[in-house]
């Protein structure tokens, strides 16, 4: 990897800088017509060695009435691991309910895959194998989190010049900012980026914060595509693949039971999650979701593998005081309880989700969006051009592409630098959990879409649990028919936070 210094475009500050005097006043109209009046603070550089003029500071939005008590929203806007800029308060979506809800709304601008600079005489002289005029990319892997670490850190060393709490920060995220969030909340304070930061001219104060709000975080890309391949590579869809992308997917799917038994998980009954039980526990996840829909009003159609019972405490559901029993032993059920005509025997209609055939569902999910190749994210094999996103996110600063799974890189006939390895764990929010070097988040809010097939149903679901027999307060859903998406529901996360910043 290359060193971070100054280049074109690049700025040297001899220090940080706030003034809370500079603000300038605005208004919103919030999504319920509502006005929202605040001030804004624009084009805070937080590193001193600015190496991207276009990212790399953030912008603040203090809602009247807030106090040096307001709990802060962070929100990144990266998506596609791609370059983000600082942004303004959007009033339809999580930033614009932050801000009517009364809470400091921080955007940050973040480096990414795609953001360039032209080096210049200077750049080129302090970049051994740069030349002048060259396009060197300034935000891969791990720049993205650096920059957010940073922020952060900014936010903390202004803490007492700048209205809202850096005590109390809530990030939230979708999607590769789901990333971008879930790293922010499980990484604070650990020493691997230590060197990195400082070298940046990042504040030298801590970067934990108090919550994490992610929205179908693509994750875990070192075991990503095993358990996509673990979890899809049954469906109607897989069959179709020619004989080599069948092999790829057979020897993925083989290799994703020793990882979720390595992980050593424990569901939220206290029993071990095991590559034996997962399936069943990823369809009794689907369950809870469908029935939580269902009992808001949604129809959960059976055509996608479900099967209903009026009686309370099916294989799947929680036993509830009182429900009536369609079968009476050795007697013919109630009229409208009787099995359909026509072959549908075992068709039933009733308030409980009782069984979910997973081969079914599965093959729904595919129906509504097509999946991703073979490996569906280090996805640069055997010739083949055909680089991902995260492909480029680990190459260098010249722009490449590499890998950074054995898998693929074996496909290569290459293997993983030691370089690439650091980088990807640093862009991993599953790799210190638990270490006793780092300060996690202690709530998490985290949603993966029921039919969101970006990344596998087990990405999120080993974070969650991983991060529950941590001991972390988690609210976890595969969030029933939602794709890939997020800042849904924000009636249902800005009850979450009031609770948590309430306790
Ligand atoms: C995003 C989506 C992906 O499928 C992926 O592999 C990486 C990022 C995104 O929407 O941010």
């Amino acid at each position: 990897m290359f060193s971070i210094g100054l280049s074109v475009g690049a700025m040297a500050q001899n220090a940080l800088v706030f003034d809370a005097d500079a603000g300038e006043k605005s208004r919103m109209t919030a999504y319920d017509g509502t006005e929202v009046c605040y001030t804004a603070y624009e084009r805070l550089f937080y590193v001193t060695n600015v190496e991207d003029s276009t990212y790399q500071f953030l912008n603040v939005y203090v809602p009247d009435g807030a106090t040096q008590q307001t709990p802060i929203f962070l929100r990144t806007y990266v998506g596609g691991y791609m370059a983000s800029p600082a942004a303004q308060p959007q009033a339809g979506d999580a930033t614009g309910r932050a801000l009517k809800e009364g809470y400091v709304v921080v955007i940050p601008g973040t480096r990414g895959r795609n953001s360039t600079i032209v080096a210049d005489k200077a750049y080129a002289k302090a970049h051994k194998g740069v030349k002048k005029g060259q396009t060197i990319y300034t935000g891969r892997a791990p720049k993205a989190i650096l920059d957010l670490k940073a922020a952060i850190r900014y936010l903390r060393h202004f803490d007492k010049q700048m209205p809202g709490d850096a005590e109390r920060i809530i990030t939230d995220g979708t999607s590769a900012g789901g990333a971008m969030s879930a790293l922010m909340g499980a990484t604070g304070n650990n020493p691997e980026y230590a060197a990195l930061l400082k070298a940046m001219g990042a504040a030298d104060e801590r970067d934990d914060v108090f919550a994490s709000v992610c929205y179908c975080p693509i994750i875990d890309l070192e075991h990503a595509d095993m358990a996509y391949e673990w979890l899809y590579g049954q469906t109607d869809s897989r069959r179709a693949l020619d004989d080599t992308h069948k092999q790829y997917t057979k020897e993925l799917a083989a290799q994703f039971p020793a990882y979720v038994n390595s992980l050593n998980l424990r569901k939220p009954d206290g029993t071990p999650l095991t590559a034996d039980n997962y399936l069943d526990y990823l369809k009794s996840e689907i369950i809870r979701s469908a029935q939580i829909a269902k009992n808001a009003g949604a129809e959960i159609p059976d055509s996608i593998g479900f099967s209903f019972t009026a009686e309370a405490g099916g294989m799947f559901a929680a036993p509830i005081n009182g429900g009536i029993r369609p079968q009476i032993q050795g007697g013919r059920p109630p009229m409208g309880m009787r099995p359909m005509q026509g072959g549908m025997g075992r068709r039933q209609v009733g308030e409980y989700i009782n069984d979910l055939d997973m081969q079914k569902y599965l093959n729904y999910v595919v129906s509504t969006q097509a999946l991703k190749g073979v490996p569906a994210f280090d996805s640069q094999i055997e010739g083949i051009n055909n680089a991902s996103g995260e492909n480029e996110e680990f190459g260098n600063e010249t722009g490449s592409s590499v890998n950074f799974t054995d898998y693929t890189a074996q496909k290569n006939g290459t293997t993983v630098s030691d370089a690439i390895r650091q980088n990807v764990r640093l862009m991993n929010p599953m790799s210190f959990i638990g270490d006793g070097k780092t300060t996690v988040a202690p709530h998490w809010y985290i949603r993966h879409g029921a039919r969101d097939r970006d990344t596998a149903f087990p990405v999120p679901v080993n974070f969650a649990t991983k991060l529950q027999n941590a001991g972390k307060d988690v609210n976890f859903l595969l969030a029933w028919n939602r794709p890939h998406s997020g800042d849904y529901a924000l009636d249902e996360l800005f009850q979450w936070i009031a609770e948590i910043v309430n306790q």
